[in-house]
């Protein structure tokens, strides 16, 4: 029976992470929404339940989390519950109702499809690292969007040393290609045009399913994804360097629905380094897979991963770093200074350990870097006239979109455009966004 508004309840949701636990929080959105009359609330202290949806990549946000939900504890509306799931609690489990005992319950990333049931478990920890949700049918919110994601594996199989996700996540499991095309074209008809694909690993998709039968490759999927009616734009994240090979790298270039963005999570320019975080490839590797695909698109836009000061890293492995950055001259870094980690391999080299000043400093040269490739790529669209999805409109009357290689866009226009791919003549830019006029 269809309930009234006046008795839907009220959930707060709070997100930290990859665009992994955004998913799930769409997830946890709509499942809750579904089974027990959920809509969401911005306000904390108007809603029912709050859920935070944690990050374990690096300390800071596990350090802040107990002192957030702690505030939320003082100033919730009475009896309203609080639920803390993704990957700290995977890793914490009990104690973090231990730690914060007014914590209703705990939910690890991998068990998301349990929200509905868990939220009436008072002192409940589902942390399972063996369970599977690959293949279970998740509620999608109602909402029309031009963009959707879909999740395409579970988990990762890698053994990146500094790296706790294998730990919070479990074991990789591809979901069945035919459930994820089946997804895509339930959100094309509420609207997506553009798909992005999601896993911690995508380009090692289709080696596991649970089902046992047989293996597929990412190749296969983009190909057999880029033939569903109305999907114009396809993009994933993170693929790994490591398997980027020439028939991935073809498929990339040839497919004219794949957007010409690609990451390569770098993670250190050194051999020597990224043998330590068992990355599997080489710097020679990584140079010669981003020269070919930047010889097949010429438009290309790589992004990258780099953490600066893993254990043992000398000024000539930094060294190589700086060298690989002025080589790729990226489009986007997203640089961390490296944190030790519970459950990881690299925890053993605690002595190489390098001061923290130097970590710091290693840190703004990347960045100072970087700012310089920015502009300079940025500066280089003047002149140029690119195909742009809208998708908001900003109050000062003006529209943003992403081009095909994902920059930023805005020109003059009204709600008309959204939704639409145009054709924009760029005019200036920023470091980081473009301005235009719209070509007739
Ligand atoms: N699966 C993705 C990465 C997910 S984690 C991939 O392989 O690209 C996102 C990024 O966080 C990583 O690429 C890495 O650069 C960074 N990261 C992970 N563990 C870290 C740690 N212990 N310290 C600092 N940065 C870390
Ligand atoms: Fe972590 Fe490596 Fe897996 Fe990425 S590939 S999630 S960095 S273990
Ligand atoms: Fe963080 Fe978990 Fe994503 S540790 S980066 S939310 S996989």
């Amino acid at each position: 029976m269809q309930k009234t508004k006046e008795e839907s309840k009220k959930l707060f949701i709070q997100t930290l992470g990859c665009q992994m636990n955004d998913t799930d929080s769409a997830h946890i959105i709509a499942e809750l929404g579904e089974h027990n009359n959920y809509t969401t609330t911005d306000t904390m202290e108007d809603a029912d339940l709050i859920i935070i949806n944690t990050c374990s990549v690096r300390e800071k946000p596990v350090q802040k989390l107990f002192s957030e939900i702690g505030q939320f504890n003082s100033k919730k509306k009475e009896g309203a519950k609080i639920g803390v799931c993704g990957c700290t609690a995977s890793h914490l489990g009990k104690d973090i109702i231990k730690r914060a005992p007014y914590v209703d319950f705990v939910l690890g990333a991998r068990n998301i499809s349990k929200i509905s049931k868990i939220i009436d478990q008072k002192g409940a920890v589902e942390i399972d690292i063996e369970h599977d949700d690959s293949t279970y049918e998740f509620a999608r919110s109602e909402t029309s969007l031009y963009k959707t994601s879909v999740n395409i594996s579970i988990g990762c199989d890698k053994e990146c040393t500094y790296c706790i996700v294998p730990a919070t996540r479990g074991d990789e499991i591809s979901i069945p290609p035919e459930m994820i095309i089946e997804q895509i074209k339930k959100d094309v008809l509420k609207g997506a045009i553009e798909v992005t694909l999601l896993g911690q690993n995508v380009n090692s998709y289709g080696r596991k399913f649970s089902d046992g039968r047989g293996k597929t490759t990412f190749t296969q999927l983009l190909h057999d994804i880029s033939k569903i009616e109305g999907i114009e734009r396809i993009r994933f994240t993170s693929p790994h360097p490591l398997h980027m090979d020439d028939e991935f790298i073809e498929e990339f270039a040839r497919n004219p629905k794949i957007s010409k963005c690609i990451h390569m999570p770098l993670q250190s320019g050194s051999t020597k380094i990224l043998k330590a975080m068992k990355r599997g490839y080489s710097k020679e590797w990584f140079l010669n897979r981003a020269a070919k695909i930047r010889e097949l698109v010429p438009e290309v836009r790589i992004t990258t991963d780099i953490i600066v000061a893993f254990p043992g890293e000398t000024q000539e492995d930094f060294d190589d770093t700086i060298d690989v950055i002025n080589q790729v001259k990226f489009d986007q870094i997203f640089n961390f200074k490296y944190s030790p980690r519970p459950n990881t391999a690299a925890l053993e080299l605690k002595d190489q350990e390098i001061p923290d000043e130097i970590g710091s400093a290693r840190l703004i040269q990347v960045i100072d870097l970087h700012k310089e490739h920015q502009s300079e790529h940025m500066r280089s669209n003047i002149g140029k006239t690119v195909k742009v999805l809208f998708e908001s409109l900003k109050p000062n009357g003006e529209v943003s979109g992403f081009t095909d290689n994902w920059c930023q866009v805005y020109v003059k226009g009204s709600d008309e455009l959204l939704g639409k791919i145009a054709e924009v003549k760029i005019t200036s830019s920023t470091r980081t966004t473009l301005k235009g006029e719209l070509v007739n």
